[in-house]
């Protein structure tokens, strides 16, 4: 039985069988190319957020897929009892590309970061020193297990599964000083995002995490940066890190690590790393075969075809765009974030579903995040033509919803300020009241002060 082609039946038994976690837009896809999808019907879509920041490669890449099929021929599974080559060489790519000397393979960011959070203590552990909390950032997103849903500075996620895990403090979001002052003694690690990518594409200033590292060191905390969005290019760099000059003590990847084959990893340096020994961590299927071979033709491709080139060459174009698309539409509140993660956010005249729903009834994906944001993290190898395309789109909604800026403007221009009314009304009734006097017209003059009300401003002396 197959109920590939046919999505009331999909929706039936998706409804029926599985956990009802998501918001589901009506649609499944079978296939993909490059930067397009394909639905049941055969309709094809323009992929803007390339599976949230996984497809790299875009789909059926062919590179990646070969690599898959060739791992897959051979072995998919062994286990880590035994040496497993693809895991080392993916490795050693790794380190080779960043500050690192040491990687642990997982399988998805959520578990990345459980790792960074265990070793941020076992290496405290290991040293007789008490400290184990752990400061994170308000409105963060570090994954969905226990340890990553604390460490998680939203309470939405924590909510419904309380208890939270104790040890883990939050602070505002690029605000050194409560940084600082959030401090301790017990103070193990301060662990953030570049760029808060699911609660809106907000990207940490320079200095704020220069300050950050200069306050790691001082007080000797470790710093873990949550690079499972950010890494593997998206951000015009290997890593969103080297945008700032600043290297962290453990960062964890994910998402595009395995173009699409589910992988996470948790890189080290080796003074670090002497935190965990064996048997302190582990996981069954982290650093197989098949996921390590899908990490490796996945750096191999992105260094061959210079496709950091082509993030930063599209990013550059779409912000220019979009850049000007924001001054002819009032509704685009700003435009955020660097290389291919960027955040369009809107007034209250567009709401993020709406929008998204509007693209993708023109055959454009994006996701909402929150009321008011639409965010784009395409494939790394879209084209400035197909960039273009989603940019059309936009301005077409924009221009139907909205119209353009400078019609507004022509009309705010035209339409006095409340302000400027009574301003403009006060010294026309000044005027007419002089004038009043001068004709010796006491009494209209008394009723126009008593009634308090403007008199005439369309008056021929204005
Ligand atoms: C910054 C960040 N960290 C961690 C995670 C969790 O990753 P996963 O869903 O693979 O567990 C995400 C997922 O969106 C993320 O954006």
């Amino acid at each position: 039985m197959s109920i590939e082609n046919d999505l009331s039946l999909i929706q039936d038994y998706d409804k029926n069988y599985c956990l009802q976690v998501f918001n589901l837009l009506p649609v499944a896809f079978t296939k993909g190319k490059g930067c397009y999808l394909y639905d049941t019907e055969g309709r094809k879509y323009l992929d803007m957020i390339g599976g949230i920041a996984v497809n790299c490669l875009g789909y059926a890449h062919p590179k990646l897929t070969s690599a898959i099929c060739s791992q897959a021929k051979n072995i998919i599974h062994a286990c880590n009892y035994y040496y497993i080559p693809q895991k080392s060489e993916l490795a050693y790519r790794l380190c080779r590309a960043s500050f690192a000397d040491k990687v642990f393979f997982c399988n998805s960011g959520a578990e990345a970061n459980e790792a960074a959070i265990k070793l941020a203590r076992s290496y405290f552990y290991y040293k007789d020193l008490n400290k184990y909390e752990i400061i994170t950032a308000t409105m963060s997103f570090h994954g969905r297990t226990m340890g990553t849903v604390a460490a998680t500075g939203q309470e939405k996620f924590q909510m419904p599964f309380a208890p939270n895990l104790p040890g883990f403090v939050y602070v505002p979001y690029n605000d050194i000083d409560a940084m600082i002052k959030a401090v301790t003694p017990k103070t193990a690690a301060i662990m953030l995002e570049l760029i808060q990518g699911e609660s809106g594409v907000h990207p940490a200033d320079l200095e704020y995490i220069q300050a950050i590292k200069k306050l790691c060191v001082e007080k000797g905390i470790l710093l873990i940066f949550d690079e499972v969005q950010t890494g593997v290019g998206r951000t015009g760099k290997m890593f969103c890190y080297q945008n700032y000059g600043v290297q962290p003590d453990i960062m964890t990847l994910a998402k595009g690590l395995g173009g699409g084959v589910p992988i996470g990893a948790m890189l080290t340096t080796n003074a670090i790393a002497t935190g965990m020994k064996p048997g302190d961590h582990g996981s069954t299927f982290g650093g197989n075969p098949l996921a390590c071979a899908a990490g490796n033709a996945v750096l191999e491709t992105i260094e061959e075809d210079n496709i950091i080139d082509n993030v930063r060459e599209v990013s550059e174009e779409l912000f220019d765009k979009l850049g000007k698309l924001r001054a002819k539409y009032n509704c685009i509140r700003s435009v955020r974030g660097k290389g291919l993660l960027i955040g369009i956010e809107f007034d209250d005249t567009i709401t993020a579903q709406g929008m998204r729903e509007q693209l993708f009834s023109m055959g454009i994906l994006v996701s909402a995040i929150g009321k008011s944001t639409i965010r784009l993290a395409p494939p790394l190898i879209i084209t400035k033509a197909q960039a273009n395309q989603f940019i059309k789109a936009l301005d077409k909604i924009l221009k139907n919803v909205q119209g353009p800026k400078n019609v507004f403007d022509k009309l705010k221009d035209a339409i006095p300020s409340k302000k400027q009314i009574k301003e403009k009304a006060s010294s026309v009734n000044n005027a007419k009241i002089d004038k009043l006097d001068q004709l010796g017209l006491t009494a209209e003059k008394e009723k126009a002060l008593t009634d308090g009300k403007d008199i005439d401003i369309i008056d021929n002396d204005d």
